[in-house]
């Protein structure tokens, strides 16, 4: 079973449009060790050939350019991109599913009916994309159990119930509703190998610390480093903890809780904002990570499992 990194970028993707700080300048003018970095995406396929696309991100188009696996070329029109899973109804986690309106048949979506009710309503995605190829609804219960993946028989996907936030734009932005955001574990069901993914992680319960160290490999939200981070350099007024994101450093940050992970688990954070510092290669944060064994990902990263 393979699992590739799309897009390893928070909203707004490194560098940022419109972002002229320390790291999106740097990148720019090439004064920094980083790469570049799309939004958050991943696929997931057992053949190589029909891939679970999960999250549809704004830059999806370029992602399947940079990785022709998902164009597999089997008929005039085609894609290996079988079955789209929304971990929330973030805008970059579903702008991408316009991009992919021309298909020649209603492209299935597997959500909870909270992301389904934002994706209706507040971005009304479902209704705008009835007059292209249409959305087949899949709805999924964040429950645990296993879901049918259309397209795909031996992948096994379990949504759980995280705690972060719904987007800004939907009516439940501050009464977050469970179902609002998921973590996906992804199991090979021959050989038992478990990954645990959550791009939007705002809170770790003793049970999702039980469910992670189950996992052989972890790719949890790597969105900030410091809680204040965005505020400090002038970009937003929001903490990490506002945007449901947990910081990476401090008592309390994502590191503590790696740190009691069991020594097999392969630990690595992916969703990273543009103004983390991880970001660069050589910086004193990213030591830090690794002195900590934990591993920063990047697009095209591949986990075979
Ligand atoms: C988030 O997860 O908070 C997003 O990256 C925000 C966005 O897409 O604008
Ligand atoms: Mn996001
Ligand atoms: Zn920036």
């Amino acid at each position: 079973m393979q699992l590739r990194v799309l897009g390893s970028a928070a909203g707004g993707g490194f560098p940022q449009w419109n972002c002229n700080c320390f790291n999106c300048d740097g990148l720019r003018r090439g004064t920094i060790v980083a790469q570049a970095r799309t939004q958050s995406s991943i696929a997931v396929s057992s053949n190589g050939l029909d891939w679970l696309l999960v999250n549809a991100s704004p830059d999806v188009l370029a992602q399947i350019r940079a990785n022709p696996e998902l164009q597999p070329a089997r008929a005039i029109r085609d894609s290996g991109i079988a079955a789209v899973l929304l971990m929330d109804a973030q805008i970059d986690h579903v702008t991408g599913l316009l991009m992919l309106r021309e298909r020649s048949s209603a492209l299935p979506v597997m959500a909870t009916a909270e992301v389904f009710s934002d994706i209706g309503a507040g971005f009304p995605l479902t209704k705008i994309l009835s007059h292209y190829c249409g959305i087949q609804v899949l709805p999924m219960l964040p429950d645990g159990s296993v879901q049918n993946v259309p397209g795909l028989t031996d992948v096994q996907i379990r949504p759980i119930v995280l705690s972060s936030k719904p987007p800004p734009y939907s009516p439940f932005r501050n009464q977050p509703r469970p179902g609002d955001n998921i973590g996906l574990v992804i199991e090979n069901p021959v050989s038992g190998a478990r990954v645990f993914y959550a791009p939007g992680l705002g809170e770790i319960t003793p049970e999702i610390l039980t469910l992670m160290a189950s996992c052989q490999t972890v790719l949890v939200d790597g969105t900030c480093w410091s809680g204040d981070e965005m505020l400090r350099q002038g970009l937003s007024k929001k903490t990490s903890a506002e945007m449901g994101h947990l910081p990476q450093s401090g008592p309390g940050g994502m590191i503590s809780f790696l740190d009691l992970l069991p020594p097999g688990v392969r630990k690595i954070l992916i969703h990273i904002n543009n103004s983390n510092p991880i970001l660069r290669d050589d910086s004193a944060e990213r030591a830090e990570l690794t002195a900590h064994g934990i591993e920063v990902a990047f697009d095209g990263m591949d986990l075979v499992f």
